[in-house]
């Protein structure tokens, strides 16, 4: 058995691959980053863990030859989880206002927060197809709601995020009729440590934050959870459903 982590070298991906291992030592994760060199180094050296050089804003970069032949020899997959996702970088920021949009931003977030999960299924459907139930999420966020927003900003992240939670729903209604049984959610994960939040850890001590390998605990939790009647919703990290 199998489980896929897109974003295997970020905070949330590194824990939920950490959780995976230790509870089902018999499955194998196969963990997608852009520089497999820079992963956390036990992952690195761990022998259930495959890593394989991905990146969301080049397509060529998801190579279906060297995935066919890690997927072929580790079995079926059972789990997939969507765990990359661009708030800020060297080159942007959150937006405050109107003004501060800009359009290579737009499509970067779009590309890391959204399309790539769409890619990413499309490259693994063909080891999808079988009896077991498998389980595909992605990570989204509670800003990405089209209905919870109250507040406005931060333009590329939150439509992104929307786009996100689209395929999602979108998936939920195709996947059932080719991959079945099987349920394709969103996720939000609560606030968590990690350099993607950590710009904002002032405004965030009002909130609960949590460390990535509660925030893990807490993802597995609901992803343990689901059935078929699962498919298509969006949790928070508490189970709780979240308004689209
Ligand atoms: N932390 C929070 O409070 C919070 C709240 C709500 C939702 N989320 C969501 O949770 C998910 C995980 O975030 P995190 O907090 O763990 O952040 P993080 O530690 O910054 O991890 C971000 C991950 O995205 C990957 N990534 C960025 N650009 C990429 C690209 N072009 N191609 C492929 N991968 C790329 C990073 O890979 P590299 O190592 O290559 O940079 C890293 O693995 C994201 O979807 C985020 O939106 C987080």
């Amino acid at each position: 058995m199998t489980t896929v982590i897109a974003g295997i070298s970020g905070a949330i991906g590194a824990a939920l691959a950490y959780r995976y291992l230790e509870a089902r030592p018999d499955q194998v994760v196969i963990g997608l980053c852009r520089d497999p060199d820079q992963a956390p180094e036990d992952l690195m050296n761990h022998p259930g863990v495959r890593l394989l050089a991905w990146d969301a804003e080049d397509q060529r970069r998801l190579d279906d030859v060297e995935l066919k032949a890690v997927v072929e020899e580790s079995g079926p997959i059972v789990t997939v989880i969507y765990a990359a996702g661009l708030l800020h970088d060297d080159g942007m920021f959150p937006e405050k206002r109107l003004e501060d949009i800009a359009a290579v931003n737009m499509a970067r977030a779009f590309a890391v927060n959204a399309t790539g999960f769409g890619l990413l299924i499309q490259a693994l459907l063909p080891w999808l197809r079988h009896r077991e139930f498998k389980r595909i999420a992605a990570i989204s966020a509670k800003v990405g709601s089209i209905s919870d927003n109250g507040f406005g900003g931060w333009y590329a992240y939150r439509s992104s995020k929307a786009a996100l939670n689209m395929l999602v729903r979108n998936l939920s209604i195709e996947l059932p009729r080719r991959c079945k049984p099987m349920a394709c959610v969103a996720l939000h994960p609560g606030t968590t440590e990690s350099p993607l939040s950590a710009p904002f850890s002032q405004s965030l001590t009002r909130l609960k934050v949590h460390r990535p390998l509660e925030t893990a605990d807490n993802l597995i939790r609901v992803l343990d959870a689901l059935d078929d009647s699962s498919n298509g919703r969006f949790f928070s990290w508490d189970g709780s459903e979240l308004p689209w």
